[in-house]
């Protein structure tokens, strides 16, 4: 493809939107709808990627802070073409510009190299057919089928109103006319705005080459201007996901009751049950079974692992053949190796627990190695802090740790170690040796229980 830069237009309020926050950092699929756009436009790679920024432009700008944009400011937002007339310096002689909205996030990159294949020598827009055109700039058509215009809405007559293509707001075009047609813009329309759509009819003057591109998929060019809108979009990305991962094989409870915010991997077999939410990078080895109602966030789950309702995940790596919940939280840095496993209630901070352990009750076990076949008994905790530092407990292979112990970190329960219950460790406990701290049972004969 050839040399291209890529304009996202995102200076607008969204008045609609009633937030005080700009439009395009309200969230869709987890991440600002800009996002997706940006994301398209480097999926495209375009050489350069200028976003133009008016409302709340400084928050903006540091969301973004990681991507490699070029921010241009306009202050008053005078209109589309004012708006891209601010993108004016950074653009290339020698390129074309793909224009798009930076509150379009479904946008698609199939229809955007649509738009890129032809920008060489024509100006080429993405147009679409709306059943109720209002509010949209409609594409006229001269009687040979020729684009002659776009009129926008509030300045067009009774008879173009009646048009149902519609203009989407994203075009691509050469620079070399671009920057000239920019320059011709002028604001007497109905809105006292500078349209950038009135570039069609320069190009038409130009006899420059103008055609529509008339995109298929009514979501890829739905802009969001209110809640409604982004719920309503939200759902659409939410059910593409799904079938997405339907194709992959992946067998889901209820495709309309799951949420990716992210990326999510399945290999074969996997199960999900309803209400599930995975957000950034999650991984699901074969036959892993999510149960209803999991929040999971950047972790990867090993094959044949069994993940029961209500579990949090976050941060955590889940060995084969695990077994977790329901009720459980697994807090990040948590590694469990292949058949652990960990029950309701049960809490989990920076823990790597080895093949085969088991605490399956009521516990808190945070900053702990944990070795092979231990079993940590119902309400278990690791004390780790001690209200300034954070120390670490140990626990080595086939250890045994009776029901409410407290084990006092820095501490080791050695390989074989048994922990009587009810105990406070605050000192190593022996390989293979019984420790305990209690105080003795005593029986207080005849005491009688007080009366009114
Ligand atoms: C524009 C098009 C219209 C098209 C419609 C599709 C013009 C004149 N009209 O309408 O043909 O059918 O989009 O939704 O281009 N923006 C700025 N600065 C401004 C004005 C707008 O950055 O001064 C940005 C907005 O943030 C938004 C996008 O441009 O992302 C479109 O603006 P909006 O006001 O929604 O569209 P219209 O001008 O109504
Ligand atoms: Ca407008």
């Amino acid at each position: 493809m050839n040399k291209f830069n890529v304009v996202i237009l995102a200076a607008g309020k969204g008045t609609r939107m009633f937030s005080n926050k700009p439009k395009v950092l309200h969230e869709l699929a987890g991440k600002p709808i800009l996002q997706h756009v940006i994301s398209c436009a480097k999926k495209l790679n375009a050489n350069k990627i200028i976003v133009v920024v008016g409302f709340g432009s400084d928050q903006v700008k540091q969301a973004f802070s990681h991507e490699n944009l070029i921010w241009v400011e306009q202050v008053k937002q005078l209109g589309t073409g004012h708006a891209v007339q601010q993108a004016l310096p950074f653009l290339d002689d020698d390129a074309t510009t793909l224009i798009l909205l930076g509150d379009v996030p479904l946008i698609d990159a199939i229809n955007c190299q649509e738009l890129l294949a032809q920008s060489k020598q024509s100006l080429t827009l993405l147009s679409f057919i709306k059943t109720d055109p209002t509010g949209y700039g409609r594409i006229v058509r001269s009687a040979v089928d020729e684009v002659i215009a776009i009129v926008e809405h509030k300045d067009a007559s009774t008879e173009q109103r009646a048009i149902n293509e519609v203009n989407t707001g994203m075009m691509a075009m050469p620079n070399s006319h671009l920057k000239n047609w920019l320059q011709r813009l002028q604001n007497n329309n109905a809105q006292g705005e500078y349209y950038l759509t009135d570039i069609i009819g320069f190009a038409v003057q130009d006899e420059v080459e103008v055609t529509a591109e008339l995109s298929q998929d009514e979501w890829a060019v739905t802009g969001i201007n209110s809640k409604q809108d982004l719920a309503q979009i939200e759902r659409v990305y939410q059910t593409r996901y799904a079938q997405i991962l339907l194709k992959q094989g992946a067998t889901l409870a209820d495709p309309a009751r799951i949420d990716v915010r992210g990326q999510l991997t399945v290999a074969k077999d996997v199960e999900i049950d309803v209400g599930c939410v995975f957000v950034g990078n999650v991984g699901l080895g074969d036959s892993v079974k999510i149960g209803a109602y999991c929040v999971i966030k950047d972790a990867v789950i090993a094959a044949g692992a069994i993940i029961a309702p209500y579990t949090h995940i976050v941060e955590a790596r889940i060995g084969a053949n695990a077994r977790i919940g329901p009720y459980a939280r697994i807090r990040p840095g948590t590694v469990l190796q292949a058949d652990t496993h960990v029950g309701n209630f049960v809490e989990l901070k920076n823990a790597q627990v080895d093949v085969g352990s088991k605490i399956n009750h009521l516990s808190y076990v945070g900053d702990a190695t944990i070795g092979k076949h231990v079993n940590i008994g119902a309400g278990t905790i690791t004390c780790n802090y001690d209200g300034t530092n954070k120390f670490r407990t140990v626990i080595e292979d086939n250890a045994f740790i009776g029901s409410d112990s407290q084990l006092v970190a820095p501490v080791t329960i050695g390989e074989g170690a048994t922990i009587a219950a009810g105990s406070t460790i605050t000192k190593n406990a022996p390989a293979g040796e019984l420790s305990l701290s209690r105080g003795r049972q005593i029986t207080i004969k005849g005491w009688k229980r007080p009366v009114k």
